[in-house]
């Protein structure tokens, strides 16, 4: 019965099988081709909570620019974090920075092959191993991500709500991994999960596992899984400041740790509600406000523009032919598109 499930999706997958610039084709794998276990591991950091349309873009740029382990180590961070910007969830880009150094430094530039060896890499948890001991190294690892979770959900007619069904989903996936071309089945039931079994009006009619799946038995498919209610988010409020000068601006780098840590960005006061100084005497004004949701919070930003003429308090300038506002997050970059129609208009 398991094998049959993981043979029936492995043959779902052989015709269907999403094409990415990351994969390696069913077809091709068969022929003997190997991924490349830095795109894999790439395209797996990248995919953590963003989607794939959003990630292609990036990780073209990515790979164009640094075609191998080697190469992205020895970049310089302010270079990969500017190519970051706009993914989201920075600490992804700065783990990914010391993951390439340590495979450098301390693997001779070739990424470990097991899960086991996976995890000691810095960035590199439960999820990313299992993924890059499938998909690189066909190791029988069970991966399990939001598409798992809802299709084992439904095949086993699971009512537990999520996130305490975690353990109980893992388990049920890891029973129905096979031994025969895991890294193709791990990428199947991702697939099905995108494609057919997905969160509304789910394709049963076109699924590989529709007689087996359990949910569906009940006509309950849609139901599942079931999620706790989520806590409404909050929202913080903060100020942050566009100081300009002969078409540069005032920046500043944040902090390694903490939110947008080592991003560039624009002075702010904090967004604790606690207030702050301006980073330079000037005649500021308002020009208006940018929302932004964090996972924890909701953003409300009053931006403050103002031509500087006195020597400012903190930031740098960066000069008018250094300024890219596509290094910038995308809160900075609200930010800074209502400024610059300010300041051209
Ligand atoms: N989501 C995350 N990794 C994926 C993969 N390798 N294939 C399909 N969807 C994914």
């Amino acid at each position: 019965m398991t094998d049959s499930l993981s043979d029936t999706l492995l043959r779902w997958y052989d015709r269907h099988a999403r094409t990415m610039p990351w994969r390696t084709s069913p077809a091709d794998r068969a022929a003997g081709v190997q991924p490349d276990p830095y795109r894999v591991w790439l395209s797996e950091v990248m995919l953590q909570q963003t989607t794939v349309a959003a990630v292609k873009d990036y990780f073209h740029r990515f790979t164009a620019r640094w075609p191998d382990v080697a190469a992205l180590a020895s970049a310089a961070d302010a270079e990969v974090m500017g190519e970051w910007a706009g993914l989201g969830y920075y600490a992804r880009a700065r783990n990914l920075l010391k993951c390439a150094r340590a495979v450098a430094a301390d693997h001779g530039g070739q990424f470990p092959k097991t899960r086991a060896g996976l995890l000691t890499l810095p960035g590199i948890g439960p999820y990313t191993a299992s993924a890059i001991a499938a998909i690189a190294f066909d190791e029988a690892a069970t991966v399990v991500d939001g598409n798992v979770e809802r299709v084992m959900s439904r095949l086993y007619r699971v009512e537990t709500a999520l996130p305490a069904a975690k353990p109980e989903l893992t388990a049920l996936a890891g029973q129905l991994t096979p031994a025969q071309r895991p890294g193709d089945y791990a990428q199947a039931v991702m697939d099905l999960g995108a494609t057919i079994c997905t969160p509304r009006n789910p394709a049963c009619g076109i699924c590989p596992w529709n007689d087996a799946c359990l949910a569906r038995a009940e006509g309950m498919q849609a139901d599942l899984p079931r999620k706790s209610p989520k806590v409404a988010k909050p929202v913080r409020r903060g100020v942050l400041w566009l100081g300009h000068q002969d078409g540069g601006w005032l920046v500043e780098r944040r902090p390694e740790r903490g939110l947008l840590g080592g991003m560039l960005g624009f002075p702010g006061d904090g967004w604790d509600g606690a207030g702050g100084p301006a980073p330079a005497e000037a005649d500021w004004q308002d020009v208006g406000e940018v929302r932004h949701t964090f996972t924890h919070f909701h953003l409300i930003l009053s931006i403050r523009l103002a031509r500087i003429c006195t020597e400012p308090l903190r930031g740098e300038w960066a000069s008018r032919t250094v300024f890219r506002p596509a290094d910038l997050p995308t809160v900075m970059r609200k930010a800074f598109d209502l400024a610059r129609d300010s300041v051209d208009g």
